[in-house]
């Protein structure tokens, strides 16, 4: 083989085994603050819901109160029309303690990006504490490619704020659940958990085993403001992972809130329309598409190499 058509061949083989690393991977969680009917015909309101979405390769949202159950449809609808990507999406029952205040959690996720492989209600009366969560988490299993790990589990909440210690301390249940039934560590908990602002006391913070339990790697701090008001400055949204390998697979610095009223020149009262939240993301770090590619490419040149 003459030298310039093995060079032909070794750039083909290269495209073909598509060693270039692949963009990361963006999980978001948005409390769009009780989202339904009226806020699905704001158009100005949407649009900016659509161009935080559409960051994401999966947001969890949570304050769906859609009882007509037709908003999240009509979102969806929007986001498919005004987004490069295509979307879908999967979403809890209506949940809450009386049927008068219930609210949904949906993950909407980029198809061809992210797949969800399970998925299941937890029920904490399972558990022997009948009356843990006002919102029992609607746990999601996923697989994706284009990250260095490539299936994960993801436990949303919106916390009642009155009860918040309790919740979020009993996501330490529903990580031990999770364990039992998927056989995997690989757990990111994410949500409006009002961890801040008196509804979680400092001294009680030890109790929460989800907090005590050095396993468990809280992306966003305590010291972030996850509210819209300029007048707060609260932590209330987390993003919080179990495990090394987990904590390892973040990008680094990636997680904080999206300050999206200042991303889109909103003023106070625009963005406050949208919801008192700024969403919370966090990026993980990209997979090579293919399996070996690197390998491949290793033994590709050694053998054009040596010919
Ligand atoms: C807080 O939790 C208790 C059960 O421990 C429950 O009875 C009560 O309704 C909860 N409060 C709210 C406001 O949901």
């Amino acid at each position: 083989m003459s030298s310039s058509s093995s060079l032909l061949l070794l750039l083909f083989l290269l495209s073909l085994s598509g060693v270039k690393p692949t963009s990361g991977f963006k999980i978001c969680a948005f409390n769009v603050q009780s989202f339904g009917d009226s806020k699905s015909h704001n158009t100005e309101v949407m649009r900016t819901i659509i161009r935080i979405v559409s960051r994401c390769d999966v947001c969890l949202l949570q304050e769906v109160r859609d009882s007509k159950q037709k908003a999240i449809p009509v979102f969806l609808f929007s986001l498919r029309h005004n987004s490069q990507n295509q979307y879908d999406y999967v979403a809890s029952e209506r949940l809450g303690r009386t049927p008068s205040y219930q609210e949904q959690y949906v993950f909407v996720f980029r198809i061809g990006s992210v797949t969800v492989t399970d998925q299941y209600q937890y029920l904490d009366m399972l558990r022997g504490d009948e009356d843990a969560f006002s919102r029992e988490p609607f746990i999601v299993r996923l697989h994706t490619r284009k990250t260095a790990i490539r299936d994960f589990v993801l436990v949303p909440q919106h916390t009642t704020p009155t009860n918040a210690t309790k919740e979020i301390d009993a996501l330490y249940d529903v990580f031990l659940d999770v364990k039992k039934k998927w056989k995997t560590e690989m757990v990111m908990f994410l949500g409006d958990f009002n961890a801040d602002c008196g509804y979680v006391a400092k001294k009680n913070w030890q109790h929460v085993r989800l907090y005590s339990n050095q396993a468990f790697v809280w992306l966003i701090g305590d010291a972030e403001d996850t509210t819209v008001r300029e007048t707060t400055t609260c932590a209330y949204d987390r993003i919080v992972v179990h495990g090394e390998a987990f904590a390892k697979a973040i990008v680094p610095q990636s997680a904080q809130p999206f300050n999206f009223p200042k991303e889109y020149g909103l003023t106070e009262e625009q963005a406050l329309d949208v919801s008192d939240h700024y969403p919370v993301e966090v990026e993980l770090k990209a997979g090579s598409e293919h399996l070996g590619g690197h390998t491949l490419l290793i033994v590709l040149m050694a053998f054009f190499i040596s010919t």
